[in-house]
């Protein structure tokens, strides 16, 4: 089965009222391929979801940047995974680097983060990745696996996830891997995803790349036979994220 081409736009901490009226005005007005050959998902900040989700055009879908671990209740500042199932917000990106780094999360926290959100309905972006520490230490594969093995040990469900690969030292940092380190990797993740999940997984799980990606770099990053996409950060506030949704093509 083929591997439909996913592009996410992480919108990360950014954005006024009248910004993000800007940024879906834009989207609403782009020509892109049809939702059948790419899935576009935008992610704003919590307090725009309901903005952004009743304006932007139909065939582009909206996730949240992070949800509790569990049901919510006394957990003062957390948005909990029924209160996006109840907004209809059918993604979430769990795990990101800055919330590892930032917030302390850990494999095993965004393990449990991914399966709660996964019991409650929601399609899940999980994201893992290595320092330029562990890069240069030569251990990439091993804290990829590392991350990775915490969410499919808590899972089974692989049809609602989207695993992006971001290496720390390529976000927000314009150092873009290049596309044979982005394949290296992601084609490693497949073969783990083989061996400890199941040969449909590996082949169906589309691995997305996230790092510095732009309207220049895209297109070759996109020929990667194991690139299924990107989530884009800083270039997905800005009218080029049009042509990295074209790259699907
Ligand atoms: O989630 C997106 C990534 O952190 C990439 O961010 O495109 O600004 O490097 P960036």
């Amino acid at each position: 089965m083929a591997r439909k081409f996913f592009v996410g736009g992480n919108w990360k901490c950014n954005g006024t009222t009248e910004e993000v009226k800007k940024i879906v005005a834009t989207l609403n007005d782009a020509q892109v391929p049809p939702q059948e050959v790419v899935e576009v998902v935008v992610s704003p900040p919590f307090v725009f979801l309901p903005l952004v989700k009743s304006t932007l055009r139909p065939d582009f879908h909206v996730a949240a940047q992070n949800c509790w671990v569990k049901k919510g209740g006394a957990f003062t500042g957390e948005v909990s995974a029924e209160m996006l199932v109840n907004l209809g917000i059918p993604w979430v990106i769990l795990g990101h680097s800055e919330r590892r780094q930032l917030m302390g999360e850990s494999n095993e926290f965004v393990g449990d983060k991914t399966a709660y959100a996964l019991s409650k309905g929601l399609k899940v972006i999980a994201c893992v990745g290595e320092t330029l520490e562990q890069r240069e230490a030569g251990s990439t594969m091993d804290v990829v696996a590392a991350q990775t093995k915490a969410i499919a040990e808590r899972i089974s469900n692989w049809a609602d996830v989207v695993i992006a690969y971001e290496p720390v030292w390529a976000i927000g940092t314009g150092k873009v891997a290049t596309p044979a380190q982005a394949q290296e990797v992601h084609c490693e993740l497949r073969k783990w995803l083989h061996a400890n999940t199941s040969p449909e997984v590996a082949a169906t799980t589309r691995i997305i790349y996230g790092g510095s990606v732009n309207g220049g770099n895209c297109k070759e990053l996109a020929a990667q036979p194991d690139v299924d996409g990107f989530l884009v950060g800083g270039a997905s506030l800005k009218p080029e994220f049009i042509d990295i949704i074209k790259s699907a093509v």
